[in-house]
């Protein structure tokens, strides 16, 4: 080659280089123009980010996500789990939501948890009974069978190379391992994996998951059947068998994640959609809204006494009624218009005490006629599709269960019905006939997925974990940076709060002491959560979109977390 036809090739490459430049920014809070990703661990960050730039669309990229989360998230994320899925397809302007919330195995009975009138904690939280049929992998398989540009493999092949090759233990996973040692060491996998010579594995340490590798390389061959039916289920329901479980095979076989109509609704001139029953989410913070609209919250100030008393005051009836009024669609029938009706908001903001904080019993959410009814991330792609994802296993680690021969840990999400009327759950949520254990039923959630427009083009995408806190979190996130004008770090760094009616107290996070003392003397019980106590009130990842500036913003109540964004010059 003459040295001037090289030289020539070097240019146009430099030039071509130069076109197709990208530059890729990272940290806490980025701000970027084409893409945005953002989940509580930095791997599974990177993973999205490398799905998108190999010409993957918003819903690769989640799916891949979704499967890297299920190996480096142990405590929060695993395929025995389950989640929802808000999905905003651009070209067509058109939302989607994926129920893949797990159900109560066919031979379940409303009583199960039962023990001389109480309900048994231990039972529901911790043992093989305490999960449902886990939904995640037919829930991403379907998101990718509508939605999908890559091949399915190649979504699932980075989550099995960490798997098998291991990754580095992160403080917050490291402690997180020493805090729910005891519940890992409940099975002979768990201790294989989780323990070193049977001292539980901690920061530093390399985390190697080979049997959940071989799992999810059945899934990347054989689709949700490598999962609900042949080796997986096999091991799955003789496992159950032999420790006295419920889900067999059939249960596996016949689960169905389901598409749902989204909770749509306008707020001013937003429009928010978000996830449905058998979340409680979406409805709850419809309800909230719609009374919100009526209020008249000062604007200069987020933790005016006034506006938290007022906002307390809404979440206080919008949780009585969950109690009362919800449960699996499919099984109950839910008064939608209580939730969605601006009538409704407005007979039930003339119930509210507004010089001081109500007691749970000045409302009786079954005397109140109407007319007739935990990790989350947000990615959008350069396309403009966006997705709000939130998945869970209920509580740390799940009931603890590791599937032998699987790597698969399993949920603990049968603690989400009503196991008994006025017997609160692990989040001290009280529930309802609505949401009794029913066969193949799905419990009732907080997950609240969410993605806000403006016009057609999405303004906020976000969602939490964290719990019944999930919903008021996601609703405070809104309202610091719609209505407080908040910078969007602002807007998921201010202190939280949170009111369910039931128990009777606010928990807050760092306050100031003259707001505490304000608050009491406005008749609060206060109950402090710091912001890295427990999941706190919430941990959400976020992407606010400002004049086609994506801002990713992570939580930093908690580490690990991870926000990429692209740019292309
Ligand atoms: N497991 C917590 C929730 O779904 O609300």
């Amino acid at each position: 080659m003459s040295l001037n036809k090289s030289f020539l090739l070097v240019l146009l490459f430099a030039l071509f280089q130069n076109i197709n430049s990208e530059s890729t920014i990272s940290g806490k809070t980025v701000q970027a123009s084409d893409s945005m990703v953002v989940t509580r661990h930095f791997l599974a960050t990177e993973v999205g980010n490398t799905i998108l730039q190999k010409g993957g669309n918003a819903i690769d990229a989640s799916v891949a996500i979704s499967f890297a989360l299920s190996v480096v998230l142990p405590q929060a994320a695993p395929i025995g789990g389950g989640g929802f899925m808000v999905i905003h397809e651009a070209n067509t302007n058109q939302n989607f939501t994926i129920d893949y919330r797990e159900t109560a195995p066919a031979r379940a009975t409303r009583d199960m948890f039962i023990t001389e009138g109480i309900v048994n904690r231990e039972l529901a939280l911790e043992s093989y009974l305490s999960s449902g049929t886990p939904g995640t992998v037919y829930g991403l398989f379907i998101a990718h069978q509508k939605f999908g540009k890559l091949p399915w493999r190649q979504l699932i092949e980075p989550s099995i190379t960490l798997a098998r090759e291991g990754f580095v233990i992160t403080e917050t996973l490291g402690t997180t391992l020493i805090d729910y040692a005891d519940k890992l060491a409940k099975t002979k996998d768990g201790k294989k994996i989780f323990f070193n010579d049977g001292q539980i594995k901690s920061t530093g340490d390399l985390l190697v998951q080979t049997d959940l590798a071989n799992t999810l390389e059945r899934i990347a061959r054989f689709g949700a059947a490598g999962f609900y039916k042949g080796k997986t289920a096999m091991l799955i329901a003789s496992d159950m068998r032999k420790n006295n479980g419920l889900i067999s095979s059939s249960d596996l076989r016949n689960y169905k994640a389901k598409y749902r109509k989204p909770v749509s609704f306008n707020y001013k001139d937003l429009n928010i959609v978000t996830m449905g029953p058998p979340s409680s989410g979406g409805l709850l913070l419809a309800l909230m809204f719609n009374m919100l609209e009526e209020e008249d919250l000062n604007k200069t100030n987020p933790h005016d006494p006034n506006n938290i008393l007022i906002t307390s005051e809404i979440m206080q009836k919008a949780y009585a009624l969950r109690t009362a009024y919800m449960g699996d669609p499919d099984f109950y029938d839910i008064p939608y218009s209580l939730f969605l009706s601006k009538d409704n908001a407005r007979l039930l903001s003339t119930q509210l005490n507004r010089d001081k904080s109500s007691q749970k019993a000045d409302f009786d959410p079954y005397k109140y006629k109407f007319k007739e009814n935990t990790t989350h991330y947000s990615v959008i792609d350069s396309e403009g599709n966006a997705v709000s994802t939130t998945t869970t296993l209920n509580t740390a680690f799940g009931s603890g269960v590791i599937i032998e021969g699987t790597g698969v840990l399993m949920n603990n999400e049968m603690d989400d019905f009503a196991a008994a009327p006025n017997q609160p759950n692990y989040f001290e949520l009280l529930g309802s006939q609505a949401n009794q254990i029913e066969p193949n039923k799905r419990p009732l959630s907080s997950m609240t997925p969410t993605i806000v427009f403006k016009g057609d083009k999405p303004l906020i995408i976000t969602g939490a974990q964290g719990g019944s806190r999930i919903i008021t979190a996601v609703l405070q996130v809104i309202l610091n940076y719609y209505e407080y004008q908040l910078s969007a770090q602002e807007s998921v760094y201010l202190p939280r709060y949170h009111h369910q009616w039931n128990p009777e107290y606010l928990m807050h996070e760092d306050f100031d002491e003259n707001l505490i003392a304000e608050l009491e003397s406005l008749g609060f019980s206060l109950f402090l959560r710091t912001p890295t106590y427990d999941y706190s009130n919430g941990i959400t990842s976020s992407i606010m979109i400002e004049e086609d500036v994506l801002i990713g913003v992570s939580d930093f109540r908690s580490d690990d977390f991870l926000a990429i964004g692209v740019t292309n010059e």
